[in-house]
């Protein structure tokens, strides 16, 4: 009879320690801090949302990308934003490029070099209500970025916008 419960005790502990380190993302897994938000699966497949270019220290130029959730929220302008909605943000150095320039009267075209860097918004409101409903996590090279501040300064810029836009900067374009 002890020992029934001495093996009980153990696979409880066991399975309690296994649930929390599922639900919080534990050491080892390929989250982000702060919010254990991972990379989504097949995300270099969604839909185009639209594009940006960022000059001074990033210089990059960037694709917005949103899963079937955040499209249709974006096209038809629904906000706040429902939850499931999953933004990335895909970054890449900002090039010219030689090689096309090479048959255009003057040097004029920029394109996509190597990618520098991925970013994700996640909405879940209950999950995340201390930062408005988003989670965020940079990846470099599929590695999620480990530093705090880093992903503390996600929040802290995109709460600057006004709450009606729901603390999302871009817009479809069609
Ligand atoms: C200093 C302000 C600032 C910081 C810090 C910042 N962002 Fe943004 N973010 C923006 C702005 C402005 C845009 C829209 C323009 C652009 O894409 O460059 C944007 C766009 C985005 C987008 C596309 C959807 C949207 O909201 O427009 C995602 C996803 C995103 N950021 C995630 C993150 C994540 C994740 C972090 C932290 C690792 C982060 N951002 C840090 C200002 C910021």
């Amino acid at each position: 009879m002890k020992k029934v419960s001495t093996l009980w005790v153990l696979l409880s502990v066991a399975s309690a320690a296994f649930i929390t380190a599922v639900s919080t993302g534990g050491a080892g897994e390929n989250v982000s801090p702060v919010y254990g938000v991972s990379l989504p699966e097949g995300y270099r497949n969604w839909r185009v949302i639209t594009v940006a270019h960022e000059a001074g220290q990033n210089n990059d130029i960037r694709a917005i990308l949103g899963n079937d959730i955040a499209y249709e929220a974006f096209r038809n302008r629904m906000l706040p934003f429902p939850d499931g909605s999953v933004i990335v943000r895909l970054a890449y150095e900002f090039k010219s490029s030689p090689e096309n320039d090479a048959v255009f009267p003057a040097p004029q075209s920029f394109v996509a070099g190597a990618p520098t860097n991925v970013q994700i918004s996640v909405k879940d409101s209950k999950r995340y209500s201390e930062s408005d409903g988003w989670g965020y996590g940079q990846f470099e090279n599929g590695i999620a970025n480990p530093s705090v501040p880093l992903v503390n300064s996600c929040y802290t810029c995109h709460q600057k916008l006004d709450r009606s836009k729901d603390f999302v900067f871009s817009h479809y374009s069609p």
